[in-house]
């Protein structure tokens, strides 16, 4: 079945920034939609976001460019393709931008596409796209990591870590974490207006604290925790994205709410403590993104008991990733499709990732659409996790909501393993 047009529209995302929609028409008139997602704090090994940068119309960062390349260069080489052959139809592209980077036709004009045709594939064989993707080998549903207070880029600085997030350890079927989530996520709300530190929602949905140390974010998280009867690190875990390379500059990591300096080897001791002091089950970005010496030393010392995501640290970059393995420096990678640009390249990372018996986390980005198209990606990888900001705002929910339709069509098919995955994958939770 051919591909017959490529059309595109300039949309909004979350943070109401432009990006691109791209549609994949084939021969008997079904399309697919392949809506793109946007960073905040983008590591610096990302394949690159083409935006105008015409300060004169949306601050710069309008996509005319992109959509331009999509509807004439990309079209050109893609129409007349075979619908099914995403491989080929994704390295066809790989080989017409000929940067490293994507960096001529834009990762978000590729990925576009990309995600356009899987999903008009999906539609012309009349099957989900969870298993049109891989054959219908997906069938575990992702255990969820949810923010429940947002900092970083997310929220100006306000507190210095990105992502405070809870893991349902005790969960025992996707709906469960959900149910948990909730309760956590409202319970936190009512301890910060009692406290009166609420100011607002960040960037992800979570809620945007006014804090004076990271450390009380961590008290706060288990007042909420507690307040509705779960017991911290055996019920729930907590799961940070420190982002630490939005921390680090010119050889020193900084935190700004307490006007900290550290050097590598001691931030890596101030997340290994805190490893040691709460229970933290999940640490991504623990340190800079090139800090490979510094990964090595807090995988060394809490690799085996907690897990370590790599995200601005691997970028989704399959050699990144090998390198990673090789030198063992992580245990588990964030998956972004936006990172590196195509379908293809997404599914190799994962495959890598779950050779190497590390985990692989399905991730959202800061900037998101209404679109679900990871919530399928996950399951139809057997991710097991999946990672999209808090329990509010649509285009948040509307990933945690598409993976309840996912487990009714799969039926009983469906599979969840929850917080058992990292027992397989070598991390023993204390
Ligand atoms: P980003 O944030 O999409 O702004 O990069 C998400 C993350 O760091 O995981
Ligand atoms: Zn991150």
């Amino acid at each position: 079945m051919k591909i017959t047009s490529l059309d595109a529209l300039q949309i909004f995302d979350s943070r109401g920034n432009p990006t691109l929609e791209v549609i994949a028409t084939v021969e008997n008139g079904i399309s697919g939609h392949g809506l793109v997602p946007s960073g905040a704090s983008t590591g610096h090994h990302e394949a690159l976001e083409l935006r105008d940068g015409d300060r004169s119309r949306f601050r710069g960062k309008s996509v005319l460019n992109a959509l331009s390349h999509v509807k004439h260069e990309i079209a050109d080489a893609v129409v007349g393709r075979d619908v099914f052959d995403q491989t080929g139809l994704d390295e066809a592209m790989i080989r017409l931008d000929s940067t490293p980077g994507k960096s001529r036709l834009g990762a978000n004009a590729i990925l576009g596409v990309s995600m356009s045709v899987a999903n008009a594939a999906a539609k012309v064989r009349g099957i989900p796209l969870h298993e049109s993707l891989t054959g219908g080998t997906g069938t575990l549903l992702p255990l969820p990591e949810i923010q429940i207070f947002g900092g970083g880029k997310h929220a100006q600085g306000r507190i210095d870590i990105q992502d405070f997030m809870i893991m349902a350890l005790s969960a025992s079927s996707y709906e469960e974490t959900l149910e948990m989530t909730f309760n956590v996520f409202h319970a936190a709300g009512d301890v910060m207006r009692k406290r009166g530190l609420l100011a607002g929602v960040a960037d992800e949905g979570g809620y945007w604290p006014v804090f004076d140390r990271n450390e009380d974010v961590f008290e706060a998280l288990l007042a909420a925790i507690e307040l509705v009867g779960y017991a911290p690190g055996k019920d729930v875990g907590i799961s940070l994205d420190i982002a630490a390379t939005d921390l680090y500059e010119g050889g020193f990591y900084t935190l700004g709410l307490e006007q900290r300096r550290f050097r590598s080897h001691e931030f890596a001791e101030l997340m290994i403590n805190w490893v040691q002091n709460y229970p933290i089950v999940s640490i991504e970005d623990p340190m800079a993104e090139d800090d490979w010496e510094g990964w090595k030393q807090v995988r060394g010392a809490i690799g085996s008991r907690c897990q370590l995501i790599g995200d601005d640290h691997f970028t989704t970059n399959l050699q990144r990733i090998e390198r990673g393995v090789a030198e063992q420096t992580a245990n588990a990678v964030l998956i972004k499709l936006n990172q590196i640009g195509t379908v293809t390249e997404t599914l190799r990372a994962i495959e890598c990732t779950q050779r190497a018996g590390w985990l692989p986390v399905v991730s959202a980005r800061s900037g998101e659409t209404e679109d679900a198209f990871i919530s399928h990606l996950a399951v139809a990888t057997n991710a097991g996790q999946l990672k999209v900001g808090s329990f509010s705002r649509s285009e948040r929910m509307a990933k945690w909501n598409e993976v309840l339709r996912i487990q009714r069509q799969l039926g009983s098919s469906a599979r969840f393993k929850g917080a058992k995955l990292f027992a397989e994958a070598g991390i023993s939770l204390p």
